[in-house]
C-alpha cells in the first residue's frame, strides 16, 4: 500500500490583510526547516484578498508550501456577484480547496448539493478539493455522527471516479470542536476518519479509500497534535485558529519530534 503523505493545511479563515499575509508567510519559511517540507505537505488557505501577494511571496521566494483557497463557486464565470470561480483561482497557481466547510454549510446554507458541484468544478479545474464534513454536538449525542458524516462524504462525492477519489483530501472536522478549544480525544478522532475511510470504500473500493487523505481539524494544538497524527486512518489535519501564529503553526507541523 502506498505510503499517504500527510497534508497540515492552516485555513485563515477571515483574518490576515494581504500585508499580514506576506508577513505570516515569510515567518512561516523561516521557521519550517526542509525535513519539515520533506515529511510533510503543508498548505496555507488565506483569504481571496491576499491570495495574488501570497502567490508572489511563494514562487519568487521558492518556498515549498502549497497555496490554497478556502472556498469557490462551481460556475466557470457568470452573474454571480461576490462569487469567485475555480479557474480564478487556478489562475493564481492556487491547488487546494477547502469545500462544503461547516462555517460555510452552517452559517452560508451551503448544501451537499452544492458542495459536490464545487468539488467536481475544483477537480475539472486542475485542483483538488478539500471536502469537509463532521456533525454537530447534538447529532454527536443522539448517535448519528457516523451517519451524518458517511451522508455528508456519499452526497458531497457523487459522480466522480475512484481515480478522482483517490487523490482527493477530506477533512473531518466535527463542529463541537471548532474554535472552542475541545478538541475530539484521539480514539474518536480515529473512529471518525476510520468512518470517513469506509464510506469511500464502500463506494469507491480500496484504491480510492487506501489513496484519499482524511485530515482531521478542530482545535489542534502543538499540544495535542503528535497523539492525533499518530492514528492510522489520519493523514494530516485542518487547522485554524493555530495557523495564524507561525510559530504555534509550525510546532503542529513539526509533530513528528514529539515523544
Ligand atoms: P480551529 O482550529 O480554530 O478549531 O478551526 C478548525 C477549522 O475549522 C479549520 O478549518
Amino acid at each position: 500500500m502506498a505510503e499517504r503523505r500527510p497534508l497540515i493545511s492552516g485555513n485563515w479563515k477571515m483574518h490576515h490583510n494581504h500585508f499580514e499575509a506576506i508577513q505570516a508567510v515569510q515567518k512561516l519559511s523561516y521557521v519550517l526547516s526542509s525535513n519539515d517540507h520533506d515529511a510533510v505537505e503543508v498548505s496555507i488557505h488565506p483569504p481571496f484578498t491576499d491570495i495574488r501577494s501570497v502567490q508572489t511571496v511563494i514562487e519568487s521566494d521558492g518556498i515549498p508550501i502549497t497555496l490554497g483557497a478556502q472556498h469557490c463557486h462551481w460556475e466557470d464565470s457568470g452573474a454571480f456577484t461576490g462569487e469567485i470561480s475555480p479557474g480564478m483561482l487556478a489562475k493564481l497557481n492556487v491547488s487546494l480547496v477547502i469545500v462544503g466547510h461547516s462555517e460555510r454549510r452552517e452559517l452560508f446554507g451551503e448544501t451537499d448539493k452544492e458542495v459536490n458541484r464545487k468539488a467536481t468544478a475544483v477537480l475539472a479545474s486542475g485542483m483538488t478539493p478539500i471536502v469537509c464534513c463532521g456533525e454537530t454536538l447534538e447529532q454527536r449525542e443522539g448517535g448519528q455522527a457516523a451517519e451524518k458524516v458517511t451522508r455528508q462524504i456519499l452526497e458531497g462525492l457523487a459522480g466522480l471516479k475512484a481515480e478522482q477519489v483517490a487523490g482527493l483530501v477530506l477533512a473531518y472536522e466535527p463542529i463541537w470542536a471548532i474554535g472552542t478549544g475541545k478538541t475530539a480525544t484521539p480514539e474518536d478522532a480515529q473512529e471518525m476518519c476510520a468512518t470517513v475511510r469506509h464510506a469511500v470504500h464502500s463506494k469507491w473500493g480500496a484504491e480510492a479509500s487506501e489513496g484519499v487523505r482524511i485530515q482531521y481539524g478542530g482545535s489542534v494544538k502543538p499540544v495535542n497534535a503528535p497523539d492525533l497524527m499518530r492514528q492510522p486512518d489520519i493523514d494530516g489535519a485542518l487547522v485554524g485558529g493555530a495557523s495564524l501564529d507561525p510559530d504555534e503553526f509550525a510546532r503542529i507541523i513539526a509533530y513528528r519530534l514529539v515523544g
